[in-house]
């Protein structure tokens, strides 16, 4: 009999631009202080990209050939790549199709994943799909957003939380138990009104009037989107663990989205893991949306270990939000 096919990441790649904005740029540009930053969100400074015509996918490609490198492949020999994004380079076409474009992997069709900060989660499950149909062998999944080019740099309650950044993963069959292991997603629309972008879309095409009234920014209600967020994190990682009779020591570390510290920290301690296992890159990233779990991944790359037990957890703008259980591969 053929032994069950699962989804096992085998390589990542990362990349964060060089431009830090620390908070004390941040305190000479709006009414603000390191110091509240620090407490309300983890946040010591954010990677923006910096430069002319440069968007998402000028971090997604770099990212992409970095695991390729690191795995010995060549990008034609990807199948399929998704990317999860917020900030597309256009509307149409997808991003997917410009990355795979320029990084030469002309063997691979791809497609977009729009679920805001839980966007990562949702294509990593979607591609684990079509590995595990037996059908793909080279999935990547990028988790990438330019959120510089939707914040609005005079709004104090947004501006000290996004960054910019890109991470990739390379999906592969595995045939000995390793690798995604289960997997909850949710949503429920009606929290759209908490966090959006209210122009730029069909309902509110751009306009002059939409750009005087900066309506193609980041709009977010903060304490509703934190107090759905902290509930929406720690029941699904809970669940998760629940359900597949996991307690905290089984869990090697806890790979949440970095959108605010205290939201991390309510979700470990609803799990009961402790401190030294959750992955934490907020203070230098800040929040880049889809890139924060893979860029996770790929700064704690080093130190995991195969066979460990991974608890991946977003919540975001939708709402969206969801956890997945992986057995790390290598
Ligand atoms: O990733 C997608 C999902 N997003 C999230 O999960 C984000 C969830 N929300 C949050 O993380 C937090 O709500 C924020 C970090 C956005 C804000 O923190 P907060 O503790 O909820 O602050 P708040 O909005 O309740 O504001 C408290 C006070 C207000 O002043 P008053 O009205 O009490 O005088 C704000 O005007 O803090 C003020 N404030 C600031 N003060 C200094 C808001 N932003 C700033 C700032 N610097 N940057």
């Amino acid at each position: 009999m053929s032994k069950k096919i699962t989804a096992a990441i085998t390589a990542i790649g990362g990349f964060v631009p060089e431009f830090r904005l620390t908070n004390e740029i941040l305190e000479t540009m709006v009414d603000t202080k390191d110091e509240w930053i620090v407490s309300r969100t983890g946040i010591k400074e954010r990677r923006i990209l910096k430069g002319e015509g440069l968007g998402t996918s000028d971090m997604a490609a770099p990212a992409v050939l970095e695991l390729c490198r690191k795995r010995g492949i060549d990008p034609s020999e990807i199948d399929m790549l998704l990317c999860a994004t917020t900030t597309p380079d256009f509307v149409f076409p997808a991003t997917a199709n410009i990355i795979t474009d320029k990084i030469g992997a002309k063997n691979a069709f791809g497609y977009d994943i729009q679920a805001a900060c839980s966007g990562f989660i949702y294509a990593l499950v979607t591609g684990s799909k079509f590995i595990e149909s037996g059908q793909y062998k080279k999935v990547v999944i990028v988790g990438a957003d330019k959120m510089s080019s939707i914040v609005d740099y005079s709004d104090r309650s947004t501006c000290i939380i996004f960054g910019d950044g890109a991470g990739a993963v390379l999906l592969e069959p595995n045939t000995e138990g390793f690798g995604i292991q289960d997997s909850i997603l949710r949503s429920d629309g009606s929290g759209r009104v908490y966090l959006h972008q209210k122009a730029g879309g069909s309902v509110k095409p751009a306009s002059h009037k939409t750009v005087d009234e900066k309506e193609h920014f980041v709009f977010q209600d903060g304490q509703p989107v934190f107090k759905f967020a902290v509930k929406g994190m720690a029941d699904v990682s809970a669940e998760i663990m629940e359900r597949n009779n996991l307690v905290a020591d089984d869990v090697a570390w806890l790979v949440p989205h970095q959108a605010n510290k205290r939201i991390i920290d309510a979700t470990a301690r609803r799990m009961g893991v402790g401190e030294e296992k959750i992955m934490m890159t907020i203070q230098k990233f800040g929040n880049t949306t889809s890139g924060t779990i893979p860029l996770c991944l790929w700064d704690y790359e080093k130190i995991l270990k195969k066979g460990d037990n991974l608890i991946l957890a977003a919540f975001g703008g939708g709402f969206t939000w969801g956890s997945i259980w992986l057995k790390w591969a290598y």
